[in-house]
């Protein structure tokens, strides 16, 4: 009886290893090829086209492919982060070098956990804590998307830290103190199109990686969210809705249009803003641009108020004649500059920022802004580095921070000259 019952389980377990294996091969017989893309697993385009727009949404791209190589996700892009570089994963079918071989629970483990397929922590500098706030379903329509893109055959070692930080195990004490793993859940008492945009801001669109003050370990400075921080290079400003330093005076439309097209009729992105507009937010359509709009204008700034520099001051004389001079026939006597074509410096909340990172640099180095579908060409903004000396733009800067109506903290001379040495020696 018992070995009856036996052997009818192993056939039965015989059958169904068969079924699932031919099933496999008929499979992998119809495999279609569509524009060129090889489907590899199964054929759902629905998974496949959310799994899309989702991964344009968190923007793996970004930072999993070099810009101009021709080869999406293959990583080996090195990622700066304050202690040093950590070069992104490939993460393209390839079976030995990329994702192709991973189960779908270590593909989630990595993206929601931060764990690796060792079972080791990754860096936060792939953004996970945010990730985290995904579904499993919407992690596993990436993977199905990632599953499309043509393997690439890209060995990458992600290992650039210096000791003692190239011990991985020692990022499970910084999980502990900033990763808050857990997915989105919506606040009832707030409308459905501010739920999605809480879920865009704080989950696949990782805002706050950029925006968000950090602690001296990198982590997230929760209490300041979204009020401004510097990252390679750049300040990402203050996108609460802050009337002097945030998006106070920004209408949702003003946000929307800054978000799709790379400018509106305030300001232009430069920049890796610009490089998050082009492959991310350009990409998501009106309804997810304007419930990022309306979670952002949700958000108290609460900054501090500056005393605008008097302008008898030597700096606001000296700095206003550099202005006229030089800056106002794009930017206006008044400020307001050209809608869509110059920014409006009297309206930029990255003028008036707490930190003048990005304003040194654009004057020293210039700025390009981002060109997108709609708005192929953006307008740059010549260089003045080679122009002007410390001093000059340290006092053009005071001057359009504390004109028409704003006030904000002086620029010094030092730190224009720390920001010239720093910039000369970075690549991008
Ligand atoms: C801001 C940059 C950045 C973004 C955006 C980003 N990643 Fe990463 N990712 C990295 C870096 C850097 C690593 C390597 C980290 C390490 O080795 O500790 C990595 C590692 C990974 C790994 C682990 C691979 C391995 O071999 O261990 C996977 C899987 C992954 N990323 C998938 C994604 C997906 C999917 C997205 C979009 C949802 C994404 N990443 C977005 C930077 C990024
Ligand atoms: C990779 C870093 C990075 C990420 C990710 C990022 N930003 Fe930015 N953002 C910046 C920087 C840097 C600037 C300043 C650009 C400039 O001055 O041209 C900026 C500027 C902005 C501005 C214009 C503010 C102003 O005062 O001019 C808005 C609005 C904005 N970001 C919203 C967002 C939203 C919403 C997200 C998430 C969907 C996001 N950003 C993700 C780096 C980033
Ligand atoms: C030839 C026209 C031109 C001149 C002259 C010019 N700018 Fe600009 N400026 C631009 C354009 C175009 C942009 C937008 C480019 C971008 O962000 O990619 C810009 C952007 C800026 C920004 C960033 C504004 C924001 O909201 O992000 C600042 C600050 C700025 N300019 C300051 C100056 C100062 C100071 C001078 C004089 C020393 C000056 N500009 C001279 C055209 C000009």
């Amino acid at each position: 009886m018992l070995r009856a019952l036996a052997i009818t389980i192993g056939a039965l377990v015989i059958l169904a290893l068969a079924v699932v294996a031919i099933g496999v091969g008929v499979r992998s017989l119809m495999t279609p090829v569509v524009d060129g893309i090889h489907h590899r697993k199964g054929q759902d385009f629905a998974l496949i086209e959310r799994g899309r727009y989702l991964t344009a949404v968190a923007d793996c791209a970004s930072c999993h492919t070099i810009p101009g190589e021709g080869r999406p996700f293959a990583g080996g892009r090195r990622i700066e982060t304050p202690f040093g570089f950590v070069a992104a994963a490939n993460i393209t079918p390839d079976a030995e070098t990329g994702i192709g071989t991973w189960t779908d629970r270590q593909f989630d483990a990595a993206v929601r956990q931060g764990e690796r397929r060792d079972g080791k922590p990754l860096y936060p500098a792939m953004p996970f804590p945010y990730y985290s706030r995904m579904s499993r379903e919407d992690v596993l329509a990436i993977r199905a998307y990632l599953d499309t893109v043509a393997p690439v055959r890209n060995p990458v070692t992600s290992d650039l830290l210096p000791f003692p930080l190239s011990i991985r195990a020692g990022m499970l004490a910084w999980d502990a103190l900033y990763f808050r793993p857990g997915e989105f859940r919506p606040d009832d008492t707030k409308s459905p199109e501010w739920n999605r945009g809480a879920y865009l801001v704080e989950g696949p669109g990782h805002c706050g990686a950029c925006h968000t003050p950090k602690t001296w370990l990198g982590g997230d400075e929760n209490a300041q969210k979204l009020r401004g921080s510097v990252i390679q290079g750049w300040f990402a400003p203050n996108i609460t809705n802050d009337s002097t330093r945030g998006l106070g005076r920004w209408s949702p439309d003003d946000i929307v249009e800054y978000l799709r097209d790379g400018h509106n009729r305030l300001s232009a992105a430069t920049g890796p803003m610009a490089e998050e507009i082009a492959l991310s937010s350009s990409h998501m359509t009106d309804a997810d641009l304007y419930a990022i709009a309306a979670y952002l204008k949700d958000q108290r700034g609460g900054s501090e108020a500056t005393p605008p520099a008097r302008s008898e001051d030597a700096a606001m004389a000296a700095g206003g004649a550099i202005y006229r001079d030089v800056c106002s026939a794009c930017h206006t006597p008044d400020g307001r500059g050209v809608p869509y074509l110059f920014p409006a410096l009297a309206a930029s909340p990255s003028v008036r920022s707490r930190d003048p990172t990005t304003l040194i640099r654009i004057v020293l180095r210039g700025a390009r802004s981002v060109a997108t579908v709609r708005e192929p060409t953006g307008p740059g903004m010549p260089a003045f580095g080679w122009q002007l000396d410390d001093s000059e733009v340290a006092a053009v800067l005071t001057y359009i921070r504390n004109s028409w109506g704003v006030a904000a903290a002086p620029v010094t001379a030092e730190e224009v000259h720390t920001a010239r040495t720093r910039l000369a020696a970075r690549s991008e």
